[in-house]
């Protein structure tokens, strides 16, 4: 398992820009590299709560700041790197096998994650030291 930092990329979604309001949108295998099998949001995050905080052997995702803001630290066994979320127009895409973790959430942000895999607990790297092992094989 070895993904490199390199390969997480901010994604300038479309922008509709109308008086009327706004509008963006994403299409699978276009702005995104995968077929969509999932999308979870997170919400009603408590100030100061941290979301995340492990690695995914298959899933890749794309997480978009739909209102509010939050960082995300990626990183890969050697380098973290940090990414600022606070426009529902930007899109980062995380490939599989790199730890991440969200924090900073501001009051009322909603965070939603396309993912290319059905859920599966057996996917998830819980453990840090058990994430750089893998790194290394
Ligand atoms: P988890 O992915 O650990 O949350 P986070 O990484 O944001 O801190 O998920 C929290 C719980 O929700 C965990 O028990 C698994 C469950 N869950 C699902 O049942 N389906 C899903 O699609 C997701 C993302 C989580």
């Amino acid at each position: 398992m070895k993904s490199s930092l390199s390969e997480v990329k901010m994604v300038n979604l479309p922008r509709i820009e109308d008086p009327r309001g706004n509008l963006s949108f994403i299409e699978e295998e276009n702005h995104i590299p995968f077929k969509i099998e999932r999308t979870y949001w997170i919400y009603d995050v408590p100030g100061g709560q941290v979301r995340g905080g492990h690695a995914f052997k298959e899933q890749q995702e794309l997480i978009v700041a739909l209102s509010g803001s939050f960082d995300v630290l990626v990183d890969d066994g050697k380098e973290q790197k940090k990414y600022s979320l606070n426009r529902s127009y930007y899109g980062l895409y995380i490939p599989a096998g790199l730890w991440r973790q969200m924090n900073n959430f501001s009051t009322n942000s909603l965070a939603m994650v396309l993912s290319s895999t059905h859920f599966s607990e057996v996917d998830y790297i819980r453990d840090y030291s058990d994430f750089l092992r893998l790194t290394e094989l």
